[in-house]
């Protein structure tokens, strides 16, 4: 095959699977996936940043990476309703397959959340379900915990509660300092999120109740 094939090729494929990414901040979990997908290690298209934050560095990486970004500021709208009648919009009009939680900082109602139960997953620093909430790595390590990780789960309409899809571990050593230990956890997450989003895509995972079970584990 020659490589104009085999590119068509793989661009159909990716075509059929879309997903949004949701972001405030930073946005490394957003390039790691971007990363994956360049890699080819993760077939999925990326077909929308949205972000709360129009001067997150987050945004910047999107306009690198060549992903559309829907960027709003929260205050310009009514309600939390309103901004997210919107995003769903946005959402509906790119065929959004998936959405994807990493680091985004704000609080979602039904508008959101209903419509997309089941195909929308979050990213949170510790063990779910310890340590909820902002400032989750802070909160393990005032805790004195000896082990704390990484968790993907499904969205539900509270705070970091939904079912549990994928768990690291990441043990807290003597030697380690707050900072070496967020370090420590974000570079589980950077692995742990492009692999639970091709799980996704391969049609590995299957939500029943509470219980997330994957295909071949
Ligand atoms: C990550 O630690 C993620 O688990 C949490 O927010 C942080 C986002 O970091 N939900 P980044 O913006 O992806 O660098």
């Amino acid at each position: 095959m020659r490589a104009g094939e085999q590119r068509n090729g793989a661009e159909r494929v990716a075509d059929s699977f879309r997903i949004a990414v949701f972001a405030s901040g930073t946005g490394s979990n957003f390039q790691a996936i971007v990363d994956a997908v360049a890699a080819k290690k993760l077939d999925v298209t990326i077909g929308l940043l949205v972000c709360d934050r129009p001067q997150a560095a987050v945004v910047e990486r999107a306009e690198k990476a060549g992903v559309d970004t829907f960027a709003f500021r929260p205050k310009e709208y009514a309600s939390r309703e309103a901004y997210e009648a919107e995003i769903v919009q946005e959402l509906e009009r790119r065929g959004i397959d998936l959405i994807v939680l990493a680091g985004y900082m704000r609080i979602l109602t039904e508008t959101l959340v209903a419509p997309y139960y089941g195909r929308m997953i979050n990213i949170h620093p510790s063990l779910l379900p310890s340590f909820p909430g902002i400032r989750a790595i802070e909160q393990a390590w005032e805790h004195g915990v000896k082990t704390t990780g990484v968790t993907v789960h499904y969205v539900d309409g509270g705070l970091d509660s939904g079912p549990i899809i994928a768990q690291r571990p990441v043990d807290i050593r003597e030697e380690d300092t707050l900072d070496s230990l967020a370090a420590a956890i974000h570079a589980v997450e950077h692995e742990l999120l492009p692999h639970t989003i091709g799980l996704i895509r391969a049609g590995r995972v299957s939500l029943d109740d509470r219980r997330v079970r994957i295909a071949g584990e």
